[in-house]
Protein backbone atom coordinates (compact mmCIF):
# COMPACT_ATOMS: atom_id res chain seq x y z
CA UNK A 1 0.00 0.00 0.00
CA UNK A 2 2.84 2.46 1.07
CA UNK A 3 5.11 1.30 -1.73
CA UNK A 4 1.91 1.89 -4.44
CA UNK A 5 1.43 5.71 -2.85
CA UNK A 6 5.47 5.85 -3.26
CA UNK A 7 4.85 4.66 -7.18
CA UNK A 8 2.54 6.89 -7.89
CA UNK A 9 4.14 10.24 -6.23
CA UNK A 10 7.45 9.14 -8.02
CA UNK A 11 5.03 8.79 -11.35
CA UNK A 12 3.18 12.42 -10.65
CA UNK A 13 6.75 14.01 -9.89
CA UNK A 14 8.39 12.59 -12.98
CA UNK A 15 4.82 13.67 -15.10
CA UNK A 16 5.49 17.23 -13.95
CA UNK A 17 8.80 17.00 -15.10
CA UNK A 18 8.09 16.01 -18.50
CA UNK A 19 5.35 19.28 -18.70
CA UNK A 20 7.21 21.88 -17.21
CA UNK A 21 10.53 20.52 -20.36
CA UNK A 22 7.75 20.40 -22.79
CA UNK A 23 6.43 24.19 -21.78
CA UNK A 24 10.45 24.74 -21.98
CA UNK A 25 11.13 23.46 -25.10
CA UNK A 26 8.94 26.20 -27.03
CA UNK A 27 11.23 29.09 -26.88
CA UNK A 28 14.93 28.13 -28.18
CA UNK A 29 16.26 30.50 -25.29
CA UNK A 30 14.70 27.95 -22.59
CA UNK A 31 14.95 24.37 -24.68
CA UNK A 32 18.12 23.40 -23.58
CA UNK A 33 16.52 23.47 -19.77
CA UNK A 34 13.52 21.93 -21.12
CA UNK A 35 15.77 18.98 -22.75
CA UNK A 36 16.86 18.20 -19.41
CA UNK A 37 13.91 18.44 -17.36
CA UNK A 38 12.64 15.96 -19.84
CA UNK A 39 15.72 13.65 -19.44
CA UNK A 40 15.45 14.13 -15.99
CA UNK A 41 11.52 13.02 -15.58
CA UNK A 42 12.46 10.29 -18.05
CA UNK A 43 15.64 8.37 -15.52
CA UNK A 44 12.82 9.64 -12.50
CA UNK A 45 10.21 7.88 -14.30
CA UNK A 46 12.82 4.64 -15.03
CA UNK A 47 13.95 4.38 -11.69
CA UNK A 48 10.90 4.49 -10.21
CA UNK A 49 9.56 1.84 -12.78
CA UNK A 50 12.55 -0.74 -11.52
CA UNK A 51 12.09 -0.55 -8.44
CA UNK A 52 8.34 -0.97 -8.68
CA UNK A 53 9.11 -4.03 -10.94
CA UNK A 54 11.69 -5.57 -8.34
CA UNK A 55 9.64 -5.09 -5.49
CA UNK A 56 6.77 -6.73 -6.87
CA UNK A 57 9.57 -9.55 -8.26
CA UNK A 58 8.02 -9.40 -12.06
CA UNK A 59 11.98 -10.10 -13.03
CA UNK A 60 15.32 -9.98 -11.71
CA UNK A 61 17.55 -7.10 -11.42
CA UNK A 62 19.61 -8.13 -13.61
CA UNK A 63 17.71 -8.19 -16.79
CA UNK A 64 16.66 -4.80 -15.81
CA UNK A 65 19.93 -3.52 -15.45
CA UNK A 66 21.36 -5.73 -18.42
CA UNK A 67 18.25 -3.91 -21.08
CA UNK A 68 19.19 -0.79 -19.22
CA UNK A 69 22.83 -0.58 -20.04
CA UNK A 70 23.06 -2.20 -23.45
CA UNK A 71 19.97 0.27 -24.28
CA UNK A 72 21.98 3.54 -22.80
CA UNK A 73 25.17 2.03 -24.77
CA UNK A 74 23.36 1.73 -27.73
CA UNK A 75 21.50 5.38 -27.40
CA UNK A 76 24.43 7.27 -26.65
CA UNK A 77 26.53 5.66 -29.15
CA UNK A 78 23.79 6.65 -31.70
CA UNK A 79 23.32 10.39 -30.57
CA UNK A 80 27.24 10.95 -30.38
CA UNK A 81 28.01 9.44 -33.81
CA UNK A 82 25.22 11.03 -35.79
CA UNK A 83 25.74 13.91 -38.09
CA UNK A 84 23.17 16.64 -38.02
CA UNK A 85 22.31 16.51 -40.72
CA UNK A 86 20.86 12.28 -40.77
CA UNK A 87 18.97 13.96 -37.40
CA UNK A 88 15.72 13.51 -39.21
CA UNK A 89 16.22 10.02 -40.31
CA UNK A 90 17.33 9.15 -36.64
CA UNK A 91 14.13 11.18 -35.21
CA UNK A 92 12.22 8.63 -37.41
CA UNK A 93 14.09 5.36 -36.25
CA UNK A 94 13.41 6.54 -32.74
CA UNK A 95 9.73 6.95 -33.26
CA UNK A 96 9.72 3.65 -34.93
CA UNK A 97 11.56 2.48 -31.92
CA UNK A 98 8.86 3.60 -29.61
CA UNK A 99 5.85 2.57 -31.35
CA UNK A 100 7.74 -1.24 -31.72
CA UNK A 101 8.04 -1.63 -27.91
CA UNK A 102 4.46 -0.37 -27.09
CA UNK A 103 3.52 -3.02 -29.57
CA UNK A 104 5.55 -5.50 -28.09
CA UNK A 105 4.23 -4.87 -24.28
CA UNK A 106 1.10 -5.27 -26.00
CA UNK A 107 1.71 -8.39 -27.53
CA UNK A 108 3.57 -9.79 -24.71
CA UNK A 109 0.54 -8.94 -22.64
CA UNK A 110 -2.28 -10.32 -24.38
CA UNK A 111 0.37 -13.79 -25.29
CA UNK A 112 0.72 -13.85 -20.85
CA UNK A 113 -3.42 -13.63 -20.73
CA UNK A 114 -3.91 -16.88 -22.90
CA UNK A 115 -1.14 -18.32 -21.52
CA UNK A 116 -1.95 -18.32 -17.77
CA UNK A 117 -5.67 -18.15 -18.45
CA UNK A 118 -6.17 -14.60 -16.99
CA UNK A 119 -8.88 -14.29 -19.94
CA UNK A 120 -10.97 -11.81 -18.05
CA UNK A 121 -14.91 -12.40 -18.41
CA UNK A 122 -17.08 -11.35 -21.00
CA UNK A 123 -18.26 -7.96 -20.26
CA UNK A 124 -16.78 -4.35 -20.55
CA UNK A 125 -13.28 -5.36 -18.40
CA UNK A 126 -12.87 -7.88 -21.31
CA UNK A 127 -14.02 -5.20 -24.51
CA UNK A 128 -11.74 -2.32 -22.51
CA UNK A 129 -8.56 -4.88 -22.46
CA UNK A 130 -8.95 -6.15 -25.60
CA UNK A 131 -9.74 -3.23 -27.40
CA UNK A 132 -7.14 -1.61 -25.87
CA UNK A 133 -4.39 -4.38 -26.47
CA UNK A 134 -5.73 -4.08 -30.21
CA UNK A 135 -5.63 -0.73 -30.25
CA UNK A 136 -1.61 -0.82 -29.18
CA UNK A 137 -0.82 -3.35 -31.40
CA UNK A 138 -2.31 -1.33 -34.29
CA UNK A 139 -0.79 1.66 -33.80
CA UNK A 140 2.32 0.53 -32.62
CA UNK A 141 3.01 -1.61 -35.25
CA UNK A 142 1.80 0.70 -38.26
CA UNK A 143 4.73 3.39 -36.52
CA UNK A 144 6.97 0.89 -36.22
CA UNK A 145 7.18 0.24 -40.27
CA UNK A 146 5.91 3.50 -40.95
CA UNK A 147 8.65 4.86 -39.61
CA UNK A 148 11.21 2.47 -40.83
CA UNK A 149 9.87 3.12 -44.38
CA UNK A 150 10.39 7.13 -43.57
CA UNK A 151 13.59 6.94 -42.05
CA UNK A 152 14.53 4.76 -45.38
CA UNK A 153 13.30 7.44 -47.54
CA UNK A 154 14.82 10.18 -46.50
CA UNK A 155 18.09 7.89 -46.29
CA UNK A 156 17.57 7.76 -50.05
CA UNK A 157 17.43 3.92 -49.15
CA UNK A 158 18.11 0.91 -47.04
CA UNK A 159 21.98 -0.22 -47.25
CA UNK A 160 21.72 -4.44 -47.93
CA UNK A 161 24.20 -5.71 -45.22
CA UNK A 162 26.29 -8.68 -45.86
CA UNK A 163 26.08 -8.02 -49.19
CA UNK A 164 29.10 -7.22 -52.10
CA UNK A 165 30.00 -4.07 -53.18
CA UNK A 166 29.33 -3.07 -56.99
CA UNK A 167 32.19 -3.17 -59.07
CA UNK A 168 32.27 0.60 -58.62
CA UNK A 169 33.21 0.23 -55.07
CA UNK A 170 29.50 1.55 -53.93
CA UNK A 171 27.48 -0.20 -51.27
CA UNK A 172 24.31 -1.85 -52.37
CA UNK A 173 21.22 -0.07 -51.09
CA UNK A 174 17.24 -0.40 -51.88
CA UNK A 175 15.57 2.12 -52.55
CA UNK A 176 11.52 2.54 -52.44
CA UNK A 177 9.70 4.54 -55.22
CA UNK A 178 7.35 7.69 -54.04
CA UNK A 179 4.55 5.35 -55.42
CA UNK A 180 0.83 5.99 -54.68
CA UNK A 181 -1.85 4.82 -57.62
CA UNK A 182 -5.68 5.56 -56.27
CA UNK A 183 -6.99 2.29 -55.60
CA UNK A 184 -4.01 1.97 -53.10
CA UNK A 185 -6.49 4.14 -50.47
CA UNK A 186 -9.04 1.62 -51.02
CA UNK A 187 -6.93 -0.78 -49.99
CA UNK A 188 -5.38 0.71 -47.03
CA UNK A 189 -9.19 1.18 -46.06
CA UNK A 190 -9.79 -2.10 -46.49
CA UNK A 191 -6.88 -3.14 -44.21
CA UNK A 192 -7.62 -0.79 -41.91
CA UNK A 193 -11.46 -2.14 -41.62
CA UNK A 194 -9.59 -5.43 -41.25
CA UNK A 195 -7.84 -4.97 -38.45
CA UNK A 196 -10.55 -3.16 -36.72
CA UNK A 197 -12.43 -6.51 -37.25
CA UNK A 198 -10.26 -8.67 -35.76
CA UNK A 199 -9.74 -6.80 -32.84
CA UNK A 200 -13.34 -7.15 -32.35
CA UNK A 201 -13.01 -11.02 -33.31
CA UNK A 202 -10.54 -11.27 -30.61
CA UNK A 203 -12.98 -10.42 -28.25
CA UNK A 204 -15.46 -12.84 -29.04
CA UNK A 205 -12.54 -15.67 -29.00
CA UNK A 206 -10.09 -14.22 -26.85
CA UNK A 207 -7.87 -17.43 -26.92
CA UNK A 208 -7.48 -17.30 -30.86
CA UNK A 209 -4.01 -16.35 -31.44
CA UNK A 210 -4.10 -16.40 -35.37
CA UNK A 211 -6.24 -13.42 -34.87
CA UNK A 212 -3.82 -11.84 -32.65
CA UNK A 213 -0.45 -12.62 -35.07
CA UNK A 214 -3.48 -11.46 -38.18
CA UNK A 215 -3.83 -8.20 -37.07
CA UNK A 216 0.60 -7.99 -36.46
CA UNK A 217 0.43 -8.76 -40.16
CA UNK A 218 -1.95 -6.14 -41.27
CA UNK A 219 -0.99 -3.83 -39.16
CA UNK A 220 2.86 -3.97 -40.32
CA UNK A 221 1.54 -4.18 -44.10
CA UNK A 222 -0.52 -0.74 -43.24
CA UNK A 223 2.29 1.37 -41.98
CA UNK A 224 4.45 0.59 -45.15
CA UNK A 225 1.34 1.37 -47.33
CA UNK A 226 1.11 4.46 -45.38
CA UNK A 227 4.51 5.94 -46.14
CA UNK A 228 5.03 4.66 -49.74
CA UNK A 229 2.90 7.00 -51.53
CA UNK A 230 4.18 10.36 -49.25
CA UNK A 231 7.37 12.15 -50.74
CA UNK A 232 8.88 15.46 -51.74
CA UNK A 233 8.07 18.17 -49.16
CA UNK A 234 5.85 16.15 -47.04
CA UNK A 235 7.94 13.74 -45.38
CA UNK A 236 8.81 16.15 -42.45
CA UNK A 237 5.07 16.08 -41.81
CA UNK A 238 4.77 12.09 -42.06
CA UNK A 239 7.64 11.95 -39.27
CA UNK A 240 6.08 14.18 -36.90
CA UNK A 241 2.44 12.30 -37.41
CA UNK A 242 5.02 9.01 -36.87
CA UNK A 243 6.07 10.50 -33.68
CA UNK A 244 2.47 11.55 -32.35
CA UNK A 245 1.51 8.20 -33.08
CA UNK A 246 4.45 6.87 -31.22
CA UNK A 247 2.80 8.32 -28.11
CA UNK A 248 -0.56 7.21 -28.81
CA UNK A 249 0.58 3.55 -28.88
CA UNK A 250 2.27 4.44 -25.71
CA UNK A 251 -0.69 5.72 -23.73
CA UNK A 252 -2.48 2.68 -25.05
CA UNK A 253 -0.17 0.28 -23.72
CA UNK A 254 -0.26 2.45 -20.47
CA UNK A 255 -4.15 1.41 -20.14
CA UNK A 256 -3.11 -2.24 -21.03
CA UNK A 257 -0.51 -2.06 -18.15
CA UNK A 258 -1.89 -0.05 -15.78
CA UNK A 259 0.78 2.69 -15.65
CA UNK A 260 -0.33 6.15 -15.42
CA UNK A 261 3.50 7.81 -16.10
CA UNK A 262 3.20 5.92 -19.59
CA UNK A 263 -0.36 7.12 -20.20
CA UNK A 264 0.54 10.93 -19.61
CA UNK A 265 3.81 10.72 -21.26
CA UNK A 266 2.12 9.04 -24.03
CA UNK A 267 -0.51 11.42 -24.31
CA UNK A 268 1.58 14.24 -24.16
CA UNK A 269 3.83 12.91 -27.27
CA UNK A 270 0.86 12.36 -29.11
CA UNK A 271 -0.95 15.73 -28.67
CA UNK A 272 2.61 17.46 -29.36
CA UNK A 273 3.55 15.39 -32.28
CA UNK A 274 -0.25 16.88 -33.71
CA UNK A 275 0.11 20.48 -32.78
CA UNK A 276 3.43 20.20 -34.54
CA UNK A 277 2.01 17.87 -37.44
CA UNK A 278 -0.56 20.76 -38.11
CA UNK A 279 2.13 23.77 -37.49
CA UNK A 280 3.78 21.87 -40.51
CA UNK A 281 1.09 21.55 -42.55
CA UNK A 282 -0.25 25.20 -42.24
CA UNK A 283 3.58 25.97 -42.86
CA UNK A 284 3.73 23.65 -46.13
CA UNK A 285 0.07 25.42 -46.84
CA UNK A 286 -1.05 21.36 -47.04
CA UNK A 287 -4.05 19.86 -45.48
CA UNK A 288 -3.35 16.27 -43.50
CA UNK A 289 -5.40 15.03 -45.56
CA UNK A 290 -3.54 16.27 -49.12
CA UNK A 291 -0.29 14.92 -47.23
CA UNK A 292 -1.86 11.18 -46.04
CA UNK A 293 -3.70 10.62 -49.34
CA UNK A 294 -2.32 12.39 -52.33
CA UNK A 295 1.06 11.60 -53.51
CA UNK A 296 3.08 14.51 -53.87
CA UNK A 297 6.43 15.24 -55.36
CA UNK A 298 9.66 13.23 -54.45
CA UNK A 299 9.56 11.32 -58.01
CA UNK A 300 12.18 11.64 -60.60
CA UNK A 301 14.07 14.90 -60.27
CA UNK A 302 14.34 17.82 -63.23
CA UNK A 303 16.99 17.84 -65.37
CA UNK A 304 18.06 21.45 -65.72
CA UNK A 305 19.20 22.26 -69.21
CA UNK A 306 19.29 26.10 -68.81
CA UNK A 307 22.89 27.18 -67.87
CA UNK A 308 23.72 30.04 -65.49
CA UNK A 309 27.16 32.21 -65.66
CA UNK A 310 28.47 31.54 -61.78
CA UNK A 311 29.81 35.02 -59.67
CA UNK A 312 32.77 35.10 -57.81
CA UNK A 313 33.45 35.84 -54.57
CA UNK A 314 35.31 39.06 -55.19
CA UNK A 315 32.18 40.72 -57.33
CA UNK A 316 29.50 39.34 -54.18
CA UNK A 317 31.50 41.12 -51.85
CA UNK A 318 31.85 44.40 -53.77
CA UNK A 319 28.07 44.24 -54.33
CA UNK A 320 27.60 43.86 -50.36
CA UNK A 321 30.13 46.95 -50.00
CA UNK A 322 28.24 50.07 -48.70
CA UNK A 323 24.53 48.20 -48.69
CA UNK A 324 22.27 49.08 -45.79
CA UNK A 325 20.24 45.89 -45.56
CA UNK A 326 20.89 42.09 -45.63
CA UNK A 327 18.88 38.97 -45.25
CA UNK A 328 20.76 35.70 -44.85
CA UNK A 329 18.44 32.99 -45.63
CA UNK A 330 19.82 29.52 -45.05
CA UNK A 331 18.97 25.88 -45.97
CA UNK A 332 20.14 22.18 -45.65
CA UNK A 333 22.90 23.03 -47.98
CA UNK A 334 24.24 25.45 -44.97
CA UNK A 335 23.69 22.63 -42.84
CA UNK A 336 25.71 20.10 -44.84
CA UNK A 337 28.38 22.45 -45.11
CA UNK A 338 28.32 23.34 -41.67
CA UNK A 339 28.59 26.79 -42.78
CA UNK A 340 27.43 28.52 -40.13
CA UNK A 341 30.17 29.73 -38.24
CA UNK A 342 31.14 31.31 -41.51
CA UNK A 343 27.75 32.51 -41.93
CA UNK A 344 27.97 34.86 -38.55
CA UNK A 345 31.42 35.62 -39.38
CA UNK A 346 29.94 37.24 -42.83
CA UNK A 347 27.12 38.83 -40.73
CA UNK A 348 29.63 40.13 -38.00
CA UNK A 349 31.76 41.72 -40.98
CA UNK A 350 28.36 43.47 -42.55
CA UNK A 351 27.83 44.66 -39.01
CA UNK A 352 30.52 46.29 -38.07
CA UNK A 353 30.20 48.20 -41.37
CA UNK A 354 26.86 49.52 -40.23
CA UNK A 355 24.68 46.98 -42.60
CA UNK A 356 21.40 45.71 -40.96
CA UNK A 357 21.60 41.57 -40.87
CA UNK A 358 19.32 39.51 -39.53
CA UNK A 359 18.50 35.39 -40.90
CA UNK A 360 14.84 34.47 -42.60
CA UNK A 361 14.08 31.26 -41.22
CA UNK A 362 11.75 29.14 -43.17
CA UNK A 363 9.70 26.33 -41.00
CA UNK A 364 10.40 23.58 -43.07
CA UNK A 365 14.12 24.54 -44.01
CA UNK A 366 16.41 21.47 -43.78
CA UNK A 367 15.58 18.56 -42.77
CA UNK A 368 14.08 18.65 -39.17
CA UNK A 369 11.72 21.20 -37.28
CA UNK A 370 13.97 24.05 -35.87
CA UNK A 371 16.99 22.43 -38.02
CA UNK A 372 18.20 26.13 -38.99
CA UNK A 373 17.48 27.47 -35.86
CA UNK A 374 19.68 24.62 -33.85
CA UNK A 375 23.14 25.50 -36.13
CA UNK A 376 22.76 29.28 -36.14
CA UNK A 377 22.34 28.86 -32.27
CA UNK A 378 25.70 26.88 -32.34
CA UNK A 379 27.26 29.51 -34.13
CA UNK A 380 26.01 32.61 -31.69
CA UNK A 381 23.84 33.81 -33.49
CA UNK A 382 21.37 35.88 -31.52
CA UNK A 383 17.52 34.49 -31.35
CA UNK A 384 16.26 38.08 -32.21
CA UNK A 385 17.88 38.38 -35.68
CA UNK A 386 16.21 34.67 -36.33
CA UNK A 387 12.79 36.35 -38.21
CA UNK A 388 10.40 33.68 -38.71
CA UNK A 389 8.94 33.70 -42.14
CA UNK A 390 5.57 35.70 -42.55
CA UNK A 391 7.60 38.13 -40.63
CA UNK A 392 10.90 38.46 -43.09
CA UNK A 393 8.80 38.71 -45.88
CA UNK A 394 7.65 42.17 -45.35
CA UNK A 395 10.96 43.12 -44.90
CA UNK A 396 12.50 41.37 -48.27
CA UNK A 397 11.18 44.37 -50.57
CA UNK A 398 13.59 46.55 -49.08
CA UNK A 399 16.60 44.48 -48.86
CA UNK A 400 19.22 44.95 -50.72
CA UNK A 401 21.03 41.67 -50.62
CA UNK A 402 19.05 38.31 -49.97
CA UNK A 403 22.39 35.87 -49.30
CA UNK A 404 20.70 32.53 -49.80
CA UNK A 405 22.73 29.67 -48.88
CA UNK A 406 22.09 25.91 -49.53
CA UNK A 407 18.42 26.88 -49.38
CA UNK A 408 16.79 25.80 -52.49
CA UNK A 409 12.96 24.47 -52.12
CA UNK A 410 12.23 27.10 -49.50
CA UNK A 411 12.98 30.19 -51.75
CA UNK A 412 11.83 28.89 -55.24
CA UNK A 413 9.21 31.03 -56.49
CA UNK A 414 7.39 28.32 -58.41
CA UNK A 415 5.40 27.60 -55.11
CA UNK A 416 3.44 30.72 -55.91
CA UNK A 417 1.70 28.73 -59.14
CA UNK A 418 -0.20 26.28 -56.83
CA UNK A 419 1.13 23.71 -59.30
CA UNK A 420 3.46 20.72 -58.94
CA UNK A 421 5.46 19.34 -56.00
CA UNK A 422 5.93 23.03 -53.91
CA UNK A 423 2.50 24.08 -55.13
CA UNK A 424 1.00 26.17 -52.79
CA UNK A 425 3.92 26.22 -50.20
CA UNK A 426 4.56 29.36 -48.54
CA UNK A 427 8.36 30.33 -49.42
CA UNK A 428 10.49 32.88 -48.42
CA UNK A 429 10.47 35.54 -50.83
CA UNK A 430 14.11 36.29 -51.70
CA UNK A 431 13.54 37.36 -55.08
CA UNK A 432 11.59 40.39 -54.01
CA UNK A 433 15.15 41.78 -52.42
CA UNK A 434 17.24 44.17 -54.98
CA UNK A 435 20.55 41.57 -55.55
CA UNK A 436 19.82 37.73 -54.63
CA UNK A 437 23.40 35.68 -53.96
CA UNK A 438 22.94 32.09 -53.93
CA UNK A 439 25.88 29.69 -52.57
CA UNK A 440 25.11 26.28 -53.62
CA UNK A 441 27.08 23.85 -55.73
CA UNK A 442 25.64 23.29 -58.99
CA UNK A 443 21.90 24.31 -60.34
CA UNK A 444 20.26 21.00 -59.21
CA UNK A 445 16.90 20.64 -57.96
CA UNK A 446 16.24 20.85 -53.84
CA UNK A 447 14.43 18.30 -51.68
CA UNK A 448 11.10 18.00 -53.59
CA UNK A 449 12.89 17.48 -57.38
CA UNK A 450 11.73 20.44 -58.85
CA UNK A 451 13.57 23.15 -60.69
CA UNK A 452 14.37 26.78 -59.64
CA UNK A 453 13.38 29.86 -61.79
CA UNK A 454 14.93 32.07 -59.42
CA UNK A 455 19.11 30.74 -60.60
CA UNK A 456 17.97 32.07 -63.54
CA UNK A 457 16.71 35.33 -62.82
CA UNK A 458 18.89 38.76 -63.91
CA UNK A 459 18.85 39.85 -60.19
CA UNK A 460 20.69 36.75 -58.84
CA UNK A 461 24.61 36.01 -58.45
CA UNK A 462 25.08 32.37 -58.23
CA UNK A 463 28.15 31.38 -55.72
CA UNK A 464 29.16 27.88 -57.29
CA UNK A 465 30.59 26.05 -54.33
CA UNK A 466 30.69 23.74 -50.88
CA UNK A 467 28.77 26.31 -48.56
CA UNK A 468 31.41 26.84 -46.14
CA UNK A 469 34.57 26.96 -48.44
CA UNK A 470 32.47 30.12 -50.17
CA UNK A 471 31.57 31.59 -47.58
CA UNK A 472 34.87 31.46 -45.95
CA UNK A 473 36.16 33.04 -49.49
CA UNK A 474 33.60 35.86 -49.37
CA UNK A 475 34.88 36.37 -46.18
CA UNK A 476 38.33 37.32 -47.17
CA UNK A 477 37.61 39.19 -49.90
CA UNK A 478 35.07 41.71 -47.89
CA UNK A 479 38.10 41.54 -45.34
CA UNK A 480 40.11 42.57 -48.62
CA UNK A 481 38.15 45.48 -49.59
P1 LIG B 1 16.54 21.96 -50.29
O1 LIG B 1 15.41 22.38 -51.12
O2 LIG B 1 16.63 20.55 -49.87
O3 LIG B 1 17.86 22.36 -51.09
C1 LIG B 1 19.09 22.29 -50.47
C2 LIG B 1 20.14 22.70 -51.47
O4 LIG B 1 21.36 22.68 -50.78
C3 LIG B 1 20.28 21.75 -52.62
O5 LIG B 1 19.63 22.23 -53.79
C4 LIG B 1 21.79 21.60 -52.80
O6 LIG B 1 22.17 22.10 -54.09
C5 LIG B 1 22.37 22.49 -51.72
N1 LIG B 1 23.51 21.88 -51.07
C6 LIG B 1 23.66 20.60 -50.68
N2 LIG B 1 24.87 20.41 -50.16
C7 LIG B 1 25.50 21.61 -50.21
C8 LIG B 1 26.79 22.05 -49.82
N3 LIG B 1 27.71 21.24 -49.27
N4 LIG B 1 27.10 23.35 -50.02
C9 LIG B 1 26.20 24.19 -50.57
N5 LIG B 1 24.97 23.82 -50.97
C10 LIG B 1 24.64 22.54 -50.79
O7 LIG B 1 16.67 22.83 -48.95
P2 LIG B 1 15.68 23.81 -48.22
O8 LIG B 1 15.45 25.05 -49.03
O9 LIG B 1 16.26 23.95 -46.85
O10 LIG B 1 14.31 23.07 -48.15
C11 LIG B 1 14.10 21.97 -47.30
C12 LIG B 1 13.35 20.90 -48.04
O11 LIG B 1 13.44 19.70 -47.29
C13 LIG B 1 11.88 21.22 -48.20
O12 LIG B 1 11.39 20.68 -49.40
C14 LIG B 1 11.28 20.52 -46.98
O13 LIG B 1 9.92 20.21 -47.13
C15 LIG B 1 12.11 19.26 -46.96
N6 LIG B 1 12.19 18.62 -45.65
C16 LIG B 1 12.17 19.39 -44.54
C17 LIG B 1 12.22 18.80 -43.31
C18 LIG B 1 12.14 19.71 -42.12
S1 LIG B 1 11.23 19.32 -40.88
N7 LIG B 1 12.80 20.83 -42.12
C19 LIG B 1 12.36 17.40 -43.19
C20 LIG B 1 12.43 16.61 -44.36
C21 LIG B 1 12.33 17.26 -45.59
P3 LIG B 1 23.53 21.60 -54.76
O14 LIG B 1 23.45 20.13 -54.83
O15 LIG B 1 23.53 22.27 -56.09
O16 LIG B 1 24.65 22.07 -53.89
Amino acid sequence: MVDSVLWDIGYLVSAALFIIGIKRLSSPRTAPQGNRFGAYGMLLAVLVTMAKMYSEGIIGLELIVGGLVIGGIIGSLMATKVEMTEMPELVALFNGFGGGASALVGLSEVLKKIQNNEIPDPGIELYATWVAIGLSALVGWVTLTGSLMAMGKLRGGFYIPFTKKDERGRKRWVSFPTWGPPWLNIVKGLILISCFSLIFFTIDDPTNKDYVYSLVALSCLLGVLFVIPIGGADMPVVVSLLNSMSGIAAAFTGFVIGNNVLIIAGSMVGAAGLILTFIMCKAMNRTLTAVLFMSFGGGGKEAVTRTKVGSDPEEVAMVCDGISKCVVIPGYGMAVSQAQHAVKEFADLLEAQGVEVSYGIHPVAGRMPGHMNVLLAEASVPYEKLIEMDDINSELPETDVALVIGANDTVNPVARTGEGPLGGMPIIDADKARVVVIIKRSLSVGYAGVDNDLFFENKTMMLFGDGKKMMNELNSAIKEL
